[in-house]
């Protein structure tokens, strides 16, 4: 579904990914964690098309989509949910939910995802910004949806939201790859990350430490005292 090859992204002097390569295989849901800075979201940003990476290769569905634009890739059913939701907070959530599917005018996807999440059905003429953080990942999160997407990443999404809400949005991750769609979810939340993952990576200094089946990096004591804490 996903292959990145020796993936590296510069900001200035800056190397914040240095040769980083991952696959995704289809309807799977694998996790990057690592550290703060570790260059979680550069990769993310690299694969859908929001900066450009320096060298490296990307394949999506067997088509090299490295340096595509993001709108292309989002057409194309690669979307992301970026860090901090990104919500347009004065724009009503039903027109935020209508951005997700600029493309195609799928108002069936809107619908579907306000059966989701009723809450949202309930305040769709309401500013996004009288969201409240969890109710504004899940707008995030449906926006995203609205595209169709079959491969999905999402950017921290549990940042910053209690731990109910933090149950709500992994349920939802759960439910989004049990309907068939490919996850890539980035965390902080490295324990929580691998319990929900098939496979994992571990990210540090821009680098690929670790990697493998979510439970053998659970399981691995050098993975828990080094990036999981004790
Ligand atoms: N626009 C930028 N300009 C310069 N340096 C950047 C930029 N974005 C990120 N960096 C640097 O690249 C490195 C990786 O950052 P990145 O945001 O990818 O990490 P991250 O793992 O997502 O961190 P976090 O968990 O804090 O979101 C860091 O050293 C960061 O300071
Ligand atoms: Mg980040």
């Amino acid at each position: 579904m996903l292959s990145v090859q020796d993936l590296v992204v510069t900001y200035g002097r800056v190397e914040a990914v240095r040769g980083v390569s991952f696959d995704a295989q289809p309807g799977s849901l694998i996790t990057l964690v690592g550290a703060n800075g570790a260059g979680k979201s550069s990769v993310i940003n690299a694969v859908s098309g929001i900066i450009r990476p320096r060298s490296g290769t990307i394949l999506f569905e067997g088509q090299d989509i490295t340096r595509w634009p993001a709108h292309k890739l989002v057409a194309q059913g690669l979307v992301q949910v970026p860090e901090g939701r990104q919500v347009l907070g004065t724009l009503t959530i039903h027109e935020n939910l209508q951005l997700g599917g600029w493309h195609t005018g799928d108002s069936a996807a809107i619908s579907e995802v306000y059966d989701r999440f009723p809450v949202l059905a309930e305040r769709r003429e309401l500013p996004a910004g009288a969201l409240s953080g969890g109710e504004q990942q899940m707008l995030a999160i449906g926006r995203a949806l609205v595209a169709r997407p079959r491969l999905i990443l999402l950017d921290e999404p549990s940042m910053g939201l209690a731990p109910k809400i933090v149950d709500e949005v992994f349920s939802v991750i759960q439910e989004i790859r049990a309907s068939g769609t490919t996850v890539v979810l980035i965390e902080q939340n490295a324990r929580r990350a691998l319990r929900a993952a098939d496979h994992g990576y571990v990210l540090a200094s821009g680098e690929i430490a670790h990697q493998g089946p979510a439970a053998e990096l659970l399981a691995d004591d050098r993975v828990v005292q080094a990036y999981l804490g004790v």
